[in-house]
């Protein structure tokens, strides 16, 4: 008799069917039989209903979702945030190329950053983005001056550096004095002053970011806190904020943290500034996440090579090393590993997995309870954010392509590169 398999779900987008694991409706096999491995597979369905869910949490309050572009920059899932009328917080002159190349609208467009050159801030004028949020005086004096020669006014908040501990890895934890970024609250008075009195800067409001992979709220009501203080000292001297940006680094699950869902971040953050009074009631409010919109929607699959035993340990070689997915190497991050197909082939056994790179830093997971037959594919799972974008080609390797998955079909919206690729860029000493 035939036996019904439940479907085993892994995340809101992956799941078991009849033991094949899916992203939606297209089994995760044939896109690696078809496209190769190692691959980037996302799923549109999921980055979708997370955008949705931190954009309806809002109501009908005055907001804007700037999309952290550096979380994930292909220009396909650009395109679907585009489509849902997102903004965008973007780093780099090149990040804003990518988002008019994908439909963006620069005018939802806030550029953050500690070094944005003469020449970034040039372009970002002439697109016309939302704001500029100013880490230093140097810096905001020089966007005032490159204004002006343009004949433009640029549009400013200041990013202040609120001092909370974001309780996250310190790599990425951006809110505490001792990290580069923002200004530290005891300038932003006296910058907000002189902002106010330069001829090509207009003042839209504050801008903070505490970190990322944050998994409670109490950070951000503590910056949001102190932010509004800010807001309330400057409105009391007579310079007027309209926008609160609290930033992104809101956190995902990885392993088994409980960060808040984006609905339920979202109202607590409204609860806290409707206790604050009428005078903050009708301020924008900005929140720039990556993460926790393209992180769980994506998982890389790579195929095992070699299975070897050294000194006791099991080792799974795969196809995907640290030049596709650093996270692992640079972090030490955790990332689940699982078999594509359900049913194990063999004995289950504790395994480093490991990539080709010729470095002992190179792997995506250690001591991992799996059943592995040669030839397995493998999904790391939660890898849609900071994963392709962070991909080299540390040892002459080609990229890995990448996939958006849309119901029961998928489109390559990134192939694999070439070798031509990697090489056209070089040439050699004339004879
Ligand atoms: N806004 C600003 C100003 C940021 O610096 C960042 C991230 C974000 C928003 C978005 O943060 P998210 O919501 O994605 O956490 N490569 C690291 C993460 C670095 C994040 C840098 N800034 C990782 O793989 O964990």
């Amino acid at each position: 008799m035939f036996e019904i398999r439940e479907i085993e779900e892994v995340s809101q987008a992956f799941s078991y069917y009849e033991g094949q694991l899916y992203a939606e409706n297209v089994p995760i096999a044939a896109i690696a039989e078809q496209v190769g491995t190692p691959c980037y597979v996302y799923s549109r369905a999921m980055i979708e209903s997370r955008w949705r869910a931190f954009h309806e949490a809002f109501g009908g309050r005055d907001h804007l979702i700037c999309y952290a572009v550096k979380a994930n920059s292909n220009l396909a899932v650009l395109n679907l945030m585009a489509r849902m009328g997102s903004g965008f917080d973007i780093v780099s002159a090149g990040e804003l190329e990518r988002v008019l190349r994908a439909g963006g609208d620069p005018a939802k467009v806030v550029f953050s950053g500690v070094g944005k050159t003469a020449e970034e801030m040039r372009r970002a004028l002439e697109a016309g983005i939302y704001a500029f949020d100013v880490e230093s005086q140097t810096e905001l004096e020089r966007l005032n001056e490159v204004a002006g020669a343009l004949g433009k006014v640029a549009p400013v908040s200041l990013r202040v550096n609120p001092d909370v501990d974001p309780n996250t890895h310190p790599y990425i934890s951006t809110g505490l004095k001792e990290n580069k970024f923002g200004i530290p609250m005891e300038l932003a008075l006296g910058l907000y002053e002189t902002a106010h009195t330069l001829p090509h800067v207009r003042l839209r409001g504050v801008a903070c970011h505490i970190g990322s992979q944050i998994t409670e709220t109490e950070p951000y009501l503590q910056a949001l806190d102190r932010v509004l203080e800010l807001v309330g000292e400057l409105a009391d001297g007579g310079i007027e904020l309209t926008d609160i940006d609290i930033g992104g680094g809101m956190g995902i699950r990885y392993y088994d943290e409980m960060p808040p869902e984006p609905g339920e971040f979202v109202m607590m953050l409204m609860e806290r500034l409707q206790a604050m009074g009428s005078r903050y009631q009708r301020m924008r409010f900005i929140i720039e996440p990556g993460r926790a919109i393209v992180g769980e929607a994506g998982v890389m699959v790579t195929r095992t090579q070699y299975l070897k035993q050294m000194d006791g340990r099991n080792y799974a070689v795969v196809d995907a090393g640290m030049n596709d997915l650093l996270r692992p190497a640079l972090y030490d991050a955790w990332h689940d590993i699982v078999t594509v197909q359900q049913e194990p082939r063999s004995k289950r056994r504790y395994y480093d997995v490991v990539g080709p790179v010729c470095e002992s830093g190179d792997f995506l997971g250690r001591s991992r309870e799996l059943a592995l037959a040669p030839g397995e594919l493998l999904a790391v799972l939660s890898t849609g954010a900071y994963g392709a974008v962070m991909a080299s080609n540390y040892n002459t390797r080609p990229r890995a392509a990448e996939v958006m998955v849309d119901g029961d079909r998928y489109h390559v919206v990134r192939r694999r590169e070439t070798m031509e690729d990697l090489l056209s860029l070089e040439s050699l000493l004339p004879e």
